[in-house]
């Protein structure tokens, strides 16, 4: 699957989402090694802290389904990840992080949208 094909899916994934306070919709698609593709989206509650971005909702997901980090190959998502999700993603040890910058998409690794990341592992 093409990274472009990827972000559609989140595209796609990101109308689900459950965003009544930011009306703010995202939605992530996490390709795993094997093909699986596993969606987020972005869930909010009336505690505001509470609520969880669509990045470590989809990287939730996967862990229930099996996975574990160095199993994703690519994430996507509709915005630009937030700083705790660069953490999330690093921690994965995701190849490839996909989103929409300057009216394209680019492909980061974790390391370039966080470096000198503290890593207790
Ligand atoms: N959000 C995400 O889902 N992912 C990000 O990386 C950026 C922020 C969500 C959190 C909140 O529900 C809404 O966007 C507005 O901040």
């Amino acid at each position: 699957m093409s990274d472009a094909e990827l972000y559609e899916r989140a595209v796609a994934a990101a109308e689900r989402a459950y965003a009544p306070y930011s009306n703010y919709l995202v939605g992530a698609a996490a390709l795993m090694r094997d093909g699986t593709v596993l969606e987020g989206v972005n869930v909010e509650n009336a505690a505001y802290p509470l609520g969880a971005c669509a990045e470590r909702t989809a990287l939730s997901g996967a862990v229930v389904a099996g996975y574990r980090p160095g199993d994703v190959e690519a994430v996507a998502i509709t915005a630009s990840p937030c700083g705790g999700c660069r953490q999330w993603l690093y921690e994965f040890k995701v190849d490839r992080v996909v989103y929409p910058s300057g009216g394209a998409l680019v492909a980061r690794t974790p390391a370039e949208l966080l470096p000198d990341t503290w890593d207790e592992l």
